[in-house]
């Protein structure tokens, strides 16, 4: 089965998934009968397009980055289209996340669906921002949208759930979905710092951004819970219906009374549903040390199900790179035509 894919957004994450399709080809046409080819590339600049498609390995030469498809573009004596044509069975929307306007995502999303194409997110943007518009859309054109990829890359978060417990009623979710976060945690707890030290150690890593807000306030668990509880029970709320309690606020005393209690703390977004309606919220909550959540530690990430029929499952790991979140992109897309 010949499939099409559009890329908005050529970045690390894109770059991998090109990776993976050109050097798994003939196994994921084996495995999957799909012969997946990539038709065209927008970057900053424009948008690159070849009708039969494009050279996945001439284009990996030239590394990532929108300079990356202008060099190809210019090598194979090609024009970018300034006029972006949405064109194909499926579009990757892998730009940068902005969760206060959506975009370029929400634009190329809502393009892409108008012009009959399935999307799969690798960012969260515009999802967060319009979830019930990009979902309706697509519901009432027939097509799917899927993000594995932008709620914890490669941890299954979507998958057990929308998958492996088909026969049974979730009651909640659970999870540590921010490695920064727990790394931060992890530090404090077991190397004994402040929360300061611990951010300290997590910038000189690269682990936390220069602007660690997103991750310590709890934002970023939270645009990841609501993605997850969307789609899981079937809902449109958006992230004003998440309570968020960051590990910002916590007090050096919270830490004093959790560590002499023999506990640790993870930042844990929660989602239960009560038949009708989803609660979720964000907070620091101690664990004790037999709780399977406390053996997560590091930039590590996990998420528990928790159900009537099948008891509760959990999984943890996962890479949490361009590779792991490039290859969720791809499961998305097999996902589409199984
Ligand atoms: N990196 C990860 O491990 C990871 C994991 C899960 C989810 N995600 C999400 O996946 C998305 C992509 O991540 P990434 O790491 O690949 O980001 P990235 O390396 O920053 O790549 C983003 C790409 O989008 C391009 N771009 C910017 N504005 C654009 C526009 N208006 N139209 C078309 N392209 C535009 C950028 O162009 P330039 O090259 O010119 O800057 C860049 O090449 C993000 O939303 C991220 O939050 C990332």
């Amino acid at each position: 089965m010949e499939k099409f894919i559009m890329i908005c957004g050529y970045g690390g994450v894109a770059f991998e998934l090109c990776k993976i399709l050109l050097d798994n080809k003939n196994y994921i046409t084996e495995k999957y009968n799909l012969d997946l080819k990539l038709k065209s590339i927008v970057g900053r600049h424009g948008q690159l397009y070849e009708e039969k498609g494009i050279d996945l390995e001439a284009l990996l030469k030239f590394g990532k980055g929108s300079s990356a498809i202008e060099e190809y573009a210019k090598q194979k004596k090609l024009t970018l289209n300034t006029n972006i044509v949405f064109e194909g069975d499926v579009l990757v929307e892998s730009t940068p996340t902005d969760l206060e306007s959506g975009e370029p995502g929400l634009t190329y999303a809502l393009k892409a669906l108008d012009s009959g194409m399935n999307v799969v997110f690798a960012s969260k943007g515009a999802l967060v921002t319009n979830y019930k518009l990009i979902s309706t859309k697509a519901a009432n054109l027939g097509l799917k949208i899927n993000y594995s990829g932008a709620t914890a890359a490669a941890l299954p978060t979507l998958d057990i759930g929308e998958n492996s417990l088909s026969g049974a009623r979730i009651k909640s979710i659970r999870g540590i979905l921010n490695g920064t976060t727990n790394f931060i945690l992890t530090e404090m707890f077991t190397n004994d710092i402040n929360f300061e030290e611990a951010l300290k150690n997590a910038q000189e890593r690269g682990i936390a951004e220069k602007n660690p807000k997103l991750d310590i306030s709890g934002f970023d668990s939270a645009c990841k819970l609501l993605l997850i509880a969307n789609k899981i029970f079937n809902k449109q709320y958006d992230i004003s219906k998440v309570h968020i309690k960051g590990i910002d606020r916590l007090s050096d005393e919270d830490i004093h009374l959790v560590k002499a209690n023999g506990q640790t703390i993870k930042l844990i977004a929660t989602a239960e549903f009560d038949g009708k309606e989803v609660s979720m919220e964000v907070a620091p909550i101690p664990v004790s040390k037999t709780d399977m959540f406390s053996s997560v530690n590091g930039t590590n990430k996990c998420i528990a199900y928790n159900t009537f029929e099948m008891g509760q499952i959990f999984c943890a790991g996962g890479a949490s790179d361009p590779m792991g979140a490039g290859a969720a992109v791809l499961k998305d897309i097999i996902n589409l035509y199984k």
